[in-house]
């Protein structure tokens, strides 16, 4: 892929400045922030608001990259079910405009997608599922999907939650948790929400994969199924952190403005005929660890 030219949406987010990090070095790289200007060492940084069609069409017009990884997202699944209006706009419009514009130079789109477009009622899933969302995230996602998988470069990734180390502006529910945990506070973790949670490092092979592959639309995940309370064990166990601070609870005894899915475990038979090598869960918690 050496001297192609990539636009990354999302560049201030999780997983957009963690992707840059590790990519510079593979490709001449534009990160795109909305509302949290952020530097990136060896890529140029701009900012665009991608509900608006014409700044996109604009900015990817000028830069005419050969591949836009779109990781841009209204991400909390809370957030979208209070605020409807303006994550539709950023979640499925923003997607639109994407496409529209990589249309009009021919560049591939590869865009992120998640395992809430599922109702956690048949898991593991495999990219044959029907979505079947339970929650307007998951909605405006499979909506998003649709707009890229119409396209004939569009390439969807879909991903489990995810861990690794923090951007400047958004982490993942890792660094919170620790951080309860060293201050000797209460933690309570479902024992009943399962997901295959993937590090921030294999999701960005995973992307790499996907784009190189054209994939169209593929999962990747750890490939290891495993519920909060016992994530939450493994973190005390390779931190050396007092387990007893943490309680087990139930996705029922908590209201959230979402409706959350209680198994979206996701199957990556797909990923590993492309060559992804999940690693395992264990190493990728430490490797996480690390970067507290
Ligand atoms: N984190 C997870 O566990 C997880 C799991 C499955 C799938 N995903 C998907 O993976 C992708 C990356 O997630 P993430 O955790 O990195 O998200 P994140 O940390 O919440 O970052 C979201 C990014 O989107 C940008 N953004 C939001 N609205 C925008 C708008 N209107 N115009 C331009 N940019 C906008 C934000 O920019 P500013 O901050 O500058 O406003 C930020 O850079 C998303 O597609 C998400 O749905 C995430």
């Amino acid at each position: 892929m050496g001297n192609k030219k990539i636009i990354v949406t999302g560049a201030s987010g999780f997983l957009g400045f963690n992707f840059i990090t590790n990519v510079v070095d593979k490709f001449n790289v534009v990160g795109v922030y909305h509302s949290h200007k952020v530097e990136l060492p060896r890529a140029t940084s701009q900012p665009l608001q991608i509900i608006n069609n014409r700044d996109v069409d604009q900015l990817i017009n000028d830069i005419r990259p050969d591949i836009i990884f779109h990781l841009a997202s209204v991400s909390n699944p809370n957030q979208c079910e209070n605020n409807p209006g303006a994550s539709y706009g950023a979640n499925v419009k923003g997607t639109r405009n994407i496409v529209t514009a990589a249309k009009s130079i021919g560049a591939k789109v590869v865009f992120t997608s998640s395992d809430l477009v599922f109702d956690g009622n048949n898991a593991p899933y495999s990219e044959k599922d029907t979505p079947h969302p339970i929650n307007r995230y998951g909605e405006q996602k499979v909506e998003a999907e649709q707009a890229v998988l119409e396209y004939q470069h569009g390439v969807v990734v879909r991903l489990p939650l995810m861990f690794g180390p923090k951007s400047p502006h958004s982490g993942s529910f890792l660094q919170p948790t620790v951080n309860f945990l060293r201050a000797n506070s209460p933690v309570t973790l479902f024992d009943d929400e399962y997901r295959t949670p993937i590090s921030s490092r294999k999701a960005i092979e995973g992307l790499l994969l996907a784009a190189e592959n054209d994939a169209s639309l593929v999962h990747f995940s750890c490939g290891e199924r495993i519920n909060r309370y016992e994530f939450g064990l493994k973190i005390c166990d390779y931190l050396n952190l007092n387990k007893n601070l943490i309680t087990k609870s139930k996705q029922e005894e908590v209201e959230f403005p979402a409706s959350r899915p209680g198994d979206t475990s996701l199957d990556i038979q797909k990923a590993k005929s492309l060559g992804f090598n999940p690693g395992s869960l264990d190493e990728e918690i430490k490797w996480a660890l690390e970067y507290i």
